[in-house]
């Protein structure tokens, strides 16, 4: 069975991060969609609720997985016995980071190979915390994020 990982902060997951989901779906005979902590940013979703968002947000795909780690991807992906990591790109601004950490997961783990599917034109400005920024200021992102997010962000406007 062909297994990809698509790793990620998803806080929250946009419809971005669902195109490329969605088309590793279609490639992979099953996808492995894990909400990473990441220590370089301050998430203002929890893990839950970042799991919760993807897994309404993945509901009408079958073979679609939502799971979560607090440690290394490589090490995640060796548990979970996955040798192919799927990442959405959007443009030049992404390739460096996306580049280093490919490089350095390759050095970590040799048998795990990073795999970039492109994004689609109408989401190459789209990122979590643009989506974010505009929600707090009062911005309508209802087309950029499936509605369960839509709905949580508007509730942690709400509390804030
Ligand atoms: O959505 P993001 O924030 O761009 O995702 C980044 C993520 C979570 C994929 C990256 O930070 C990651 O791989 N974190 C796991 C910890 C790890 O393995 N770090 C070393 C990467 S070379």
């Amino acid at each position: 069975m062909s297994i990809a990982l698509c790793p990620g902060s998803f806080d929250p997951i946009t419809n971005g991060h669902l195109d490329v989901i969605r088309r590793a779906a279609g490639i992979f005979d099953k996808v492995l969609v894990t909400v990473f902590h990441n220590s370089r940013k301050t998430p203002l979703f929890t893990v839950a609720e970042r799991m919760q968002m993807a897994r309404e947000a993945c509901a009408d795909l079958p073979n679609v997985e939502v799971d979560s780690c607090d440690g290394l991807l490589v090490d995640y992906a060796r548990r979970r016995g996955v040798n192919v990591i799927v990442k959405g790109l959007r443009a030049v601004s992404d390739f460096e980071a996306e580049f280093q950490m490919a490089q350095m997961n390759r050095e970590l783990e040799p048998s795990v190979e990073t795999m970039f599917i492109m994004t689609r034109l109408e989401n190459l400005f789209l990122s979590s915390r643009i989506i974010k920024e505009i929600v707090f200021l009062g911005g309508d992102v209802s087309r950029f994020v499936p509605p369960v997010v839509n709905s949580m962000l508007q509730m942690k406007k709400a509390g804030s």
